[in-house]
């Protein structure tokens, strides 16, 4: 296993605590130190407990059933996400509360309350009806951060669809390859959206990503209008508003969902090229989203908070999404970049709205270390009072300046370890309870067993690293791998029986407090998006003019990490800056810009194991400019003298 040694160096250097404010443990929801050993005691108790804060139209009979790697949480319970999330607030107090603050990136904003969400909701839901989508049917769904976009969710949701949200930065080839596996036959999209001024072609990359697969309905918002220059296709295409318009204003019965049914897939990076659409269901989905919303983020009523994900990935579906809208919260959404106009937009965002929760991710945090603190002191923080992480590790300079910057010494900082396929927070401190360590993510959470395992599965000793795992299954676990249950059993549960195999290295520290040290597969994490090797390579190989292509992910101090290809040119081709230039841009436009490769390196052969496997940690370890280990299972030592000479950091 190889982990970043360079992060382990650091950490083990940092000796900070930061324990919880005195007048914040007061007051949080959970302030009982005894609660990770009650949860440990029993974790169905723990969490049959929980779920007693969502609205269910029939109880279930069975808290577990676990038949490994399968998990059955809330057996026989019948509940709907979007009555969760929605309807259930519209009766009571909540009715008028603010549910959603968006503001769009040219600064127009929109408020709904809950109220008026809901009846959003259902015009949607009645839309979707009336296109023929049924519970069970898959919708795709390509859109910017725009209320369409969590309106959708939520009206597919009440259906009983099951909805495929397909990030806005991917290309069309991505989009292709999502609405296939997914076998979807509607796709909700948006003319065009605005990034950093300019306008996402999403309609235009929908029209080349729907040839060949069975969408015969496009429904299109128009969220930039003339200047898109878009053109609806007669009898495929619809405009979202036209539709809207045409619905009746009654409200939509919400689906009785089995507890089990599944109520989203979201597609994420694995080893090899095919993404993996990540099935959830619905009753321990939310039950782990709402959960997470009153323990880790300590939500309250009178909260405004900004997550400044994009609901394109899992973070926004449920720390935008499904989370906070279950716990009846104040949502602050921004559609668009985090340096325009200017570089402060986000603190004109708090300060604005009165934001009082902020999670965002390391490499926003880096970003704005370089910009420097002015960006921050121009505005009144003054009513933040928790901050969270999300996405990478964090370096404790980064969570420093967090923690000073932004939260001025006075805000605990909640670094939250999961991934798409855990559905909510695993590993963070509950802030209220849990000393902090910065660039530690601390401690799972109640109801979750999380260990640290060496090769064989024993748990190592305080002081060592190992393999990370979680050993019992959690209600907002994924439930398999849509299509492909097999993947499903050999990604996550191959190595240890009937125990979950995240992927990441950790360090187990002597307080049993856990650093995260990074992907041991082979995914990249650039900006907190994951990124397969292998789609970088087969987007790079389909190149005319490219033989061969290795890509690696070496260590960046903004990005947390960069795609570094090592690329072999075809008999005859000129290997040039010009080429250089073209076979980036021809990486984003296959799959998307977050996947460009930062730097490209012509060589004439790429290092190789005499079983021909390519060693893609020596590339790395050329990249980073480390001294390199043991080479004797080279086919061609040689090789890598010639790498090393033409890597130019
Ligand atoms: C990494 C994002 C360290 C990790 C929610 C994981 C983290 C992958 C942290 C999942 C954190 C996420 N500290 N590493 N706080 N949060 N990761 O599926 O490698 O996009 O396996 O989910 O991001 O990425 P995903």
């Amino acid at each position: 296993m190889s982990v970043d040694s360079n992060r382990l160096d650091t950490l083990l250097k940092e000796n900070r605590r930061f324990a919880p404010p005195e007048a914040f443990r007061a007051q949080a929801n959970f302030n009982d130190p005894g609660i990770y050993e009650r949860a440990a005691a029993d974790p169905e108790a723990y969490w049959a407990e929980q779920a007693g804060n969502l609205s269910w139209f029939t109880p279930w009979d069975k808290v577990l059933e676990w038949n490994p790697p399968h998990a059955k949480w809330f057996v026989g319970g019948k509940l709907n996400a979007a009555y969760n999330a929605v309807d259930r607030h519209r009766q009571g107090p909540r009715k008028n509360k603010a549910a959603i603050i968006w503001e769009g990136e040219p600064g127009d904003s929109k408020v709904y309350t809950y109220d008026m969400l809901g009846r959003e909701v259902d015009k949607a839901a009645h839309m979707l009806k009336s296109l023929g989508v049924k519970k069970g049917d898959r919708v795709t769904v390509y859109l910017p951060m725009i209320p369409e976009l969590p309106i959708t969710l939520l009206a597919c949701a009440k259906i009983g669809a099951i909805h495929s949200v397909v990030f806005g930065g991917f290309a069309a080839n991505s989009l292709r390859d999502r609405i296939l596996d997914a076998d979807s036959r509607i796709l909700i999209t948006a003319d065009a959206g605005w990034r950093r001024g300019s306008l996402v072609p999403l309609k235009k990359n929908a029209d080349e990503a729907v040839e060949g697969t069975s969408v015969d309905t496009i429904v299109v918002v128009p969220r930039v209008g003339e200047k898109a220059g878009v053109q609806l296709v007669e009898g495929r295409d619809h405009d979202w508003n036209a539709l809207m318009a045409q619905q009746p204003a009654t409200p939509f019965e919400a689906e009785p969902m089995d507890a089990e049914d599944i109520l989203f897939l979201l597609y994420t990076s694995g080893t090899t090229g095919k993404p993996k659409g990540i099935v959830h269901t619905t009753g321990g989905y939310l039950v782990g989203a709402n959960t997470s919303l009153r323990s880790v983020f300590d939500i309250k009523d009178e909260d405004v908070y900004f997550c400044t994900a994009d609901i394109g990935w899992v973070t926004g579906h449920t720390y935008i999404v499904y989370g906070p809208l279950s716990a009846g919260a104040t949502v602050v959404m921004y559609e668009g970049a985090p340096d325009f106009p200017d570089r402060d937009r986000f603190w004109d965002i708090v300060e604005k709205y009165g934001v009082t929760i902020f999670y965002t991710a390391p490499t926003s945090i880096r970003t704005f270390m370089k910009w420097g603190p002015q960006y921050v002191e121009k505005h009144n923080l003054s009513t933040l009072r928790l901050l969270g992480t999300v996405g990478e590790p964090i370096n404790p300079e980064a969570w420093m300046w967090f923690h000073v910057h932004v939260g001025k010494e006075q805000c605990p900082i909640v670094d939250t370890w999961w991934q798409t396929e855990t559905g909510c927070a695993m590993i963070a401190p509950l802030p209220g309870i849990t000393e902090t360590k910065p660039g530690s993510a601390t401690r799972p959470v109640p109801g979750i067993l999380v260990d640290v395992v060496d090769e064989q599965g024993n748990s190592v000793e305080p002081g060592n690293g190992g393999y990370l795992v979680i050993k019992k299954p959690w209600p907002s676990m994924l439930r398999t791998v849509w299509g492909d249950d097999e993947r499903f059993r050999n990604t996550y549960f191959g190595k240890f029986e009937g125990i979950y195999l995240p992927g990441d290295g950790a360090h187990l520290d002597e307080d049993n407090y856990i650093w995260i040290l990074g992907r041991i597969d082979d995914v990249i994490n650039v900006s907190g998006h994951r990124i397969g090797t292998m789609e970088v390579e087969s987007a790079l190989v389909a190149h005319p003019s490219v033989a061969e292509a290795a890509v690696i992910g070496r260590s960046h101090d903004v990005k947390g990490q960069a795609i570094t290809a090592f690329v072999t040119v075809k008999e005859g081709i000129e290997a040039n800056d010009a080429l250089v230039a073209e076979l980036k841009q021809h990486v984003a436009t296959a799959i998307g810009a977050m996947a460009r490769p930062e730097e490209i390196i012509f060589t004439a052969e790429l290092p190789k194991t005499r079983s021909a496997k390519i060693m893609r940690r020596l590339l790395r370890d050329i990249a980073e400019g480390r001294v390199l280990g043991d080479t004797t299972t080279l086919a061609d030592p040689s090789v890598v003298e010639q790498l090393k000479t033409l890597y130019k950091d």
